[in-house]
């Protein structure tokens, strides 16, 4: 049977990348968006004949959860709104794709998850993170080489991009107003840092980590309050690793995250993999496509078919994500004085 869906929110990231990842998804179809006005609503997927929903228009946010003819939406909007539209949308009976982060902070997050186990999920309605990091091919290819690392002992991530106007590949989506101005905590740490947390997580595979030691500062007035981080990490394996994140940095092509084993190591970056094992050197390329959100919201859209989440779209794991930011912030507001995270036990 073919799930209606709504978007909620009608951005640029809901255009150039859920837009494609819903096309291909069979099982789903597109039927309504809501934006706050009908200027935004109206501008998008142009040649598609949706209900354009907005708070300006007719009919809003009300009006189109009420429509049993939709069964799901996307919620891609700024980091501080979604709640309201999470906790709305969920409660109308409607099956949520939310974009990461799961919250503005831990504490919101952990209150939505409290309520969505207690009051939503016995009715079977579910709500999944889109965390697109956990899909990037050489992340996942990079994760199913771990066991050939033997004890993991160390990792690394290293993010760096020079994001102004004319150097960062992706400023247009770094010149929305929301993100220029940014009223969530962190700024860019929290928004794109995120993701490279989610990386790095997911490359650790079982193991956790336990303790986070972080120098936070921002080196240009460009991004408020800051761009970029220093942080240690160890783990409850024994493993420690180290995650560096610049936004105003010349050095992109050193980009990438590594993981070090007893029998050598994986490094992956953007679109090649490279494993080293007992001295023997392997390559991988596998190009990156649409920043994996295609197969994010196919993952989504087939799970929702049978009723499941993606265990990569849990609420709990955007939590642990989410959690890890906060404490660098946390500890950076400390220098550096380490802190415990609570959330990274996620359960199966
Ligand atoms: C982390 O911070 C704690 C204090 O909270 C300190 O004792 C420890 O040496 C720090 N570790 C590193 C690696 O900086």
């Amino acid at each position: 049977m073919t799930i209606g869906l709504a978007l909620i929110g009608a951005g640029l990231f809901m255009q150039d990348a859920h837009l494609p990842g819903i096309e291909a998804s069979p099982n789903i179809e597109l039927k309504a968006v809501y934006s706050r006005s009908l200027k935004s609503a109206s501008a998008i997927a142009t040649e598609l004949p949706l209900s354009r929903y907005a708070d300006d228009a007719g009919e809003g946010l009300q009006q189109l959860l009420e429509r049993p003819d939709i069964q799901a939406v996307i919620i891609a909007l700024p980091i501080t709104k979604q709640a309201h539209y999470i906790r709305a949308a969920l409660a109308a009976g409607k099956h949520v794709l939310s974009e990461k982060p799961t919250a503005k902070d831990v504490a919101e997050a952990v209150d939505l998850i409290q309520w969505y186990k207690a009051e939503i999920a016995p009715k079977g309605i579910t709500w999944a993170v889109a965390e697109n990091w956990r899909y990037l091919d050489t992340v996942r290819y990079g994760r199913e080489q771990l066991d050939r690392l033997g004890k993991i002992r160390q990792f690394r991530t290293q993010v760096y991009f020079d994001c102004r106007p004319g150097k960062f590949k992706h400023w247009r989506y770094i010149a929305l107003p929301w993100r220029q101005k940014p009223d969530h905590q962190g700024g860019i740490i929290l928004d794109i840092g995120v993701h490279h947390i989610a990386a790095t997580r997911y490359l650790l595979g079982s193991d956790r980590i336990t303790r986070v030691n972080a120098s936070v500062t921002a080196f240009q007035d460009a991004l408020s309050p800051a761009d970029t981080v220093d942080a240690i990490f160890q783990t409850e394996s024994g493993a420690q690793g180290t995650f560096q994140f610049s936004a105003c940095s010349s050095l992109e092509q050193d980009s990438g995250y590594t993981v070090v084993g007893a029998n050598g190591d994986i490094r992956a970056k953007e679109e090649v993999v490279e494993v080293h094992v007992d001295g023997k050197e392997e390559v991988k390329e596998l190009p990156l496509v649409s920043m994996a959100v295609v197969s994010e919201v196919k993952a989504w859209a087939e799970a929702l078919g049978k009723g499941a989440v993606p265990l990569e779209q849990r609420p709990e794991e955007a939590l642990a994500d989410l959690e890890l930011i906060e404490l660098i912030l946390k500890s950076g507001a400390q220098n550096g004085v380490s802190q415990v995270p609570q959330h990274q036990k996620v359960d199966v």
